[in-house]
């Protein structure tokens, strides 16, 4: 996009655990104010690649590069501090804190901008505005989800990492999560997202990149992956 320098770029990437190696030679790229998606089979290795990028897991062989720099191997909080943040599928949010709370921590590396920040992300999200001091465990699926995504974004990252950001939400959620995203996207923030509802987040993505046991399988525009008709075979529920 545009000749800028990508923001995220992994390069031949292989990671696992202990002597289970599940990346085989990954690549992928995001490009500054991009939206990309993730998807493939169950086991692919969507969300180890995720930790890999993120810090969580060390990868074994090949480059992740943030922003121009060197980041394999870096942890967590520093790929954090900066300007990466991403939100797992699960156990995303401070279950026993309050809404503010889970917000504050997400801003703890910026104290001085916290208050702001946790304003705009009312404004993103006025539903957290309204239940700011009920604990994260009493809210719906949905909002829970809001909250991992408004934490992540207390640092105003320069690049979002979603893991299946709509698993398990109501068909009418999963739209308002979609557009939500994008909301998000166009305050500067590129996103990359795995997702099993494929077909709906191509329609917001700009590019997507399908794995297969661990590998790149195909790489294009989401037109280009929507007419792709052995995907859509196998991966879009298309019929023959
Ligand atoms: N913490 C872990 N320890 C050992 N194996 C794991 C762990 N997490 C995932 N795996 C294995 O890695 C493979 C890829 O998993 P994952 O990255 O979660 O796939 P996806 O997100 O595409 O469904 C699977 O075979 C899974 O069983
Ligand atoms: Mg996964």
């Amino acid at each position: 996009m545009s000749g800028k320098p990508p923001v995220l770029q992994v390069t031949g990437l292989d990671a696992g655990y202990g002597d289970l190696q599940v990346l085989h030679d990954v690549n992928l790229e995001v490009y500054p104010g991009e939206r990309v998606l993730i998807f493939g089979p169950n086991g692919a290795g969507k969300s180890t690649l995720m930790k890999a990028v993120s810090g969580l897991i060390h990868p074994w062989e090949g480059a992740v590069t943030f922003n121009g720099r060197a980041i394999t191997g870096m942890p967590p909080e520093k790929i954090v501090s900066l300007g990466m943040s991403y939100v797992p599928q699960l156990d995303n949010v401070f279950a026993n804190l309050t809404i503010a709370e889970n917000l504050e921590i997400g801003g703890v590396l910026d104290r001085r901008r916290t208050a702001q920040r946790m304003q705009e992300m009312f404004e993103l999200f006025p539903v957290l505005g309204e239940r700011r001091k009920r604990m994260a465990h009493t809210l719906s699926g949905g909002e829970r989800q809001m909250l991992a995504m408004a934490r992540a974004l207390m640092l105003k990252p320069a690049l979002l990492l979603l893991d299946e950001p709509s698993a398990g939400l109501a068909p009418m959620l999963v739209a308002d999560t979609f557009r939500r995203i994008v909301a998000i996207n166009e305050t500067g923030t590129a996103i990359l997202m795995v997702e099993q509802n494929a077909k709906q987040a191509l329609e917001i993505a700009h590019r997507g990149y399908v794995f297969e046991t661990g590998r790149n399988r195909f790489e294009g525009t989401g037109a280009e992956i929507l007419g792709n008709k052995e995907l859509g075979k196998l991966y879009l529920g298309e019929e023959e």
